[in-house]
This record gives structure tokens, C-alpha cells and sequence, in this order.
């Protein structure tokens, strides 16, 4: 099938070299000249694990191609694929970039003797597929809904692992608005063995919201049940959890044996949810209940407790150790989880500036993240400094923070630990053991300490 994917973000992106991969004839089109040059070259413009490797075969099959032009990647095309981002302006999403995808594709449609369905592939609170983007494109097009198709196709992957998400899906959502639609969604992932579900585009656009808000309230849930096993003391909040989830509805026995289930080996208490989904999902999800007159009391809180979950890290050091002043910490990881070089609404941003705050001298260490970080920052205090060859730097630190999960950072029972204090804010090391340091972490405090 000819599909063109406009918007070559994570989402963008990742969907179109998997759809060609499966041998779509896919072209993405990008506003960012520098972007399409990039990809023209076979080199995505941001890391994620295999897709290097993924788009240099798709271009080398000749099913995957890049423009600037929409028209171009229009001619032919039987779905459009609307993959733009939708940033959070004061906990809404801005949908200036679909309102103009979508008007953009009414204006090519209008003079276009071809019927192409439009898939909403970014997510867009329920009633912008056959609202906001149905408007745009009849009025670009002059045409009506039935001359064109229309449909929402909602994304759940997971950065880091996007290809392999992509690629095994635990179900693919197609939402329609017409039977063509719907025939082209079931075509287009034919090669894919899951559950599929038909229903209409505003149920598609919840699931996606209602998908997140959920897990995200599991996580806020646990940390706050964390904090206070450590305000109790004497308790591990990993040992809570065993407990909780040896009762059959969280791991079902099935044959006398154990199931387990992704929710229990996803979870883990820490500090915090980031990343580009969670946070904005949740808030948008909440002021979507407030314009509706259907206030997310529940929601509200699941944001407060993860605006607030990173401070665990510096407030639970300084009950340790008194002042952080002129203490020199080395933090461990930038990125909102491993394998990614992602640092939208990171832990560590706020880690960092708590530490500041605290007048500590701080060395910061990621991967891959770190020149995104400095992005984000700004121009760093003379109490910051980012370096290449972490290892070197356990020697000199007082208190090293391992603030993502990179699994390098095991390494570092490798090292002279003596008289360290290591705070685990992502449960690296399971049983919290680390021999001649001081192991801190959150959801656990020995008692005594
Ligand atoms: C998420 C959803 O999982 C995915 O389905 C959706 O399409 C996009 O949003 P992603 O943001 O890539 O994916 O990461 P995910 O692995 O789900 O983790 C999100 C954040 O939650 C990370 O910051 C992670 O560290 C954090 N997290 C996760 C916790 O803090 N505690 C947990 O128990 C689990």
C-alpha cells in the first residue's frame, strides 16, 4: 500500500520505516530541511535502538523515500498519516501542527482526483479526529467525508524500544469514521498477527489517554506507598510489592504456575515518570475532565505526587548526611529512562537543581543524553559539570546518584566504594546491597539510619 507519513518524529518515523519494512511503500515529509536531509542520508535525527540500521534496509529496498513537499508524498497515496507533535501549552495540547497537516491535505485533496484516507496517528484528546481535523479538511477541500476517508490509529510505544513495540504489538486500535477507512487500516497491518479493535476515532483517542493515565496512576500509586515505607523505616517498598502482587489478581496461577504479568515487572518505584508522554498525557487528560465539567480529582493528585517524587532524592540525602553544601555528587544518567538520549521532563532536571539549591558541587553523567540536557538547561553554574568517563569521577564524589537505568552503571561494583554514599533512586542493585557504601535509595530506609 502507498502511504505517506507527515511528521518524522519519534512517532512519525518509527512508524514509517516499520510500514515499509513490512513492504508499505512509505514517504515521510518533514518542514525541517536539515531533518530530511538527514534521513535522505539514512541517519534519524535522534536514537532509538535498531532504527539506524532499520531505515538504511527499508531506503536500500527502495520502499521508504523523504520530502519536504506533502504534495509530492500525497500523489497516489491511499493513506495520509498524520504523525506531528502536539506540545502542552498550559496543560492542553497545541494542535496548531494537525490543524495545518490537516488543512494542508484538504488543500491537496481539493484539486486531487484520488480518495485517501487520513489517519491521526498522533495523540489528540477524544474528539479532534472527526472535529478539529474533519473541519480542516472539508473546508481546504470544499469535499465531504465519503470522498475522502477518515480514521484515528493511536501509537503505544515505548522509547528505547519503539521498533520492537512497533514491530509486536499487544494490539492495534483502528478508529474510523467510514468502511473504507477501515479496510485500509485492516490492510495495512495485515502482516500484523494481534488483537485488533474496530471502534470509532474518539474511542481510539481515549484508550491512547485513558492507556497512560492508568499506568501512570499505578506508578504515583507506588511511589507514594514508597515514601511512606521509608518514613516508616524498617521497610522495603520492593517487599511491599511481592507481597501485593502474589495475590492472584495482579499474578494470576495458571496450571499450578505463576503468571507474570508486564504491569508487575514494569512497575518500580523511583523517582518519578517522564519522558514526552506520561507527563503531558495525564495533564491533558485532567484539563480535557475540567473543560467537561468531569474533574479528574484522581489525576490531579498522580501529577502532584510525580511533580514532587524527584525531591525524594536530595530531601532523603540531607536527612542522611546533613548540609550537601560543597559535597561532590556525581549523578548518574540525564535521559527519562535508558535507552534513549530523550530528556523531556526528566527526573535528573530536577535532581539536579535540588543539588544546586543544596550548594553541592555536582558532575553529571549520561550516554547519550548529556548535550540534550545541556540543551535544556541553559548555560550550567560553575556547580555543574558534565563529564565523558564517569568511573574516573567515583574516585574524587561523596554521593553518587544513579538517576536513570543505564545498565552500565552496574559497573560500578567494580570500584573502590569505601566510605560512599550511593543513592539508588532507580533500584539498579535489587537487594540494595553495595559492599563498603552507604545505600540509600527511595521506598526503603534501614532502621536506624
Ligand atoms: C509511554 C508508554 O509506555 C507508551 O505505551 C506510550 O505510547 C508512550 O508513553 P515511554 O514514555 O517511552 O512510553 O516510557 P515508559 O517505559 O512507559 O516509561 C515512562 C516513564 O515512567 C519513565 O520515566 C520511567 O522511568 C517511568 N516509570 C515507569 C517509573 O517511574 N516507574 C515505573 O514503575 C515505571
Amino acid at each position: 500500500m502507498k502511504l505517506c507519513v507527515i511528521g518524522t518524529g519519534y512517532v512519525g518515523l518509527v512508524s514509517g520505516v516499520c510500514l515499509a519494512a513490512k513492504g508499505h511503500q512509505v514517504t515521510c515529509v518533514d518542514l525541517n530541511p536539515d531533518i530530511v536531509a538527514m534521513l535522505k542520508q539514512g541517519k534519524p535525527h535522534f536514537y532509538e535502538p535498531g532504527l539506524q540500521e532499520l531505515l538504511t534496509s527499508v531506503i536500500n529496498a527502495g520502499k521508504f523515500t523523504v520530502t519536504s513537499s506533502l504534495s509530492d508524498a500525497m500523489q497516489g497515496a491511499e493513506i495520509a498519516m498524520i504523525a506531528v507533535g502536539t506540545p502542552s501549552v498550559d496543560g492542553e495540547i497545541d494542535l496548531k501542527f494537525v490543524r495545518s497537516a490537516a488543512k494542508e491535505i484538504g488543500t491537496f485533496l481539493k484539486a486531487a482526483d484520488q480518495h485517501t484516507s487520513v489517519i491521526v496517528k498522533s495523540t489528540v484528546v477524544p474528539g479532534t479526529t472527526d472535529g478539529v481535523v474533519l473541519d480542516e479538511i472539508q473546508i481546504a477541500s470544499g469535499k465531504k467525508l465519503g470522498q475522502f476517508g477518515l480514521g484515528m490509529n493511536p501509537e503505544f510505544l515505548r522509547e528505547g524500544c519503539a521498533i520492537e513495540d512497533f514491530s509486536l504489538p499487544d494490539r492495534i486500535v483502528f478508529g474510523y469514521e467510514d468502511k473504507k477507512t477501515l479496510e485500509r487500516l485492516e490492510a495495512l497491518y495485515a502482516p500484523w498477527d494481534c488483537d485488533k479493535l474496530a471502534v470509532n476515532s474518539r474511542t481510539a483517542e481515549l484508550i491512547k489517554y485513558a492507556n497512560n493515565a492508568l499506568l501512570a496512576v499505578q506508578i504515583s500509586a507506588a511511589n507514594e506507598i514508597a515514601n511512606l515505607s521509608a518514613a516508616i523505616g524498617g521497610i522495603d517498598i520492593l517487599d511491599v510489592y511481592n507481597g501485593v502482587c502474589a495475590d492472584k489478581r495482579w499474578r494470576p496461577i495458571v496450571n499450578n504456575q505463576r503468571v507474570t504479568p508486564g504491569i508487575t515487572s514494569y512497575l518500580l518505584p523511583g523517582c518519578g515518570f517522564g519522558g514526552s508522554c506520561f507527563p503531558k498525557d495525564v495533564e491533558a487528560l485532567r484539563t480535557l475532565g475540567q473543560n467537561n465539567d468531569s474533574p479528574m480529582r484522581l489525576l490531579q493528585s498522580v501529577l502532584d505526587i510525580n511533580n514532587e517524587q524527584p525531591s525524594q532524592v536530595v530531601k532523603i540525602l540531607s536527612q542522611q548526611m546533613g548540609s550537601l553544601k560543597g559535597k561532590k555528587v556525581l549523578v548518574l544518567g540525564l535521559a527519562f529512562k535508558p535507552d534513549t538520549d530523550d530528556v523531556r521532563e526528566t527526573a535528573s532536571f530536577k535532581i539536579v537543581q535540588d543539588l544546586l539549591a543544596k550548594s553541592a558541587s555536582i558532575k553529571a553523567h549520561d550516554p547519550i543524553a548529556t548535550s540534550n540536557f545541556k540543551k535544556l538547561f541553559g548555560e550550567p553554574p560553575s556547580d555543574l559539570t558534565f563529564v565523558e568517563d564517569w568511573e574516573e569521577d567515583v574516585f574524587e564524589a561523596d554521593v553518587i546518584i544513579i538517576a536513570t537505568k543505564w545498565d552500565e552503571y552496574k559497573n560500578i561494583t567494580n570500584l573502590n566504594l569505601d566510605g560512599k554514599v550511593i543513592f539508588d533512586a532507580r533500584r539498579l542493585f535489587d537487594k540494595g546491597r553495595l559492599k563498603n557504601a552507604t545505600y540509600l535509595t527511595i521506598g526503603m530506609r534501614t532502621r536506624g539510619q
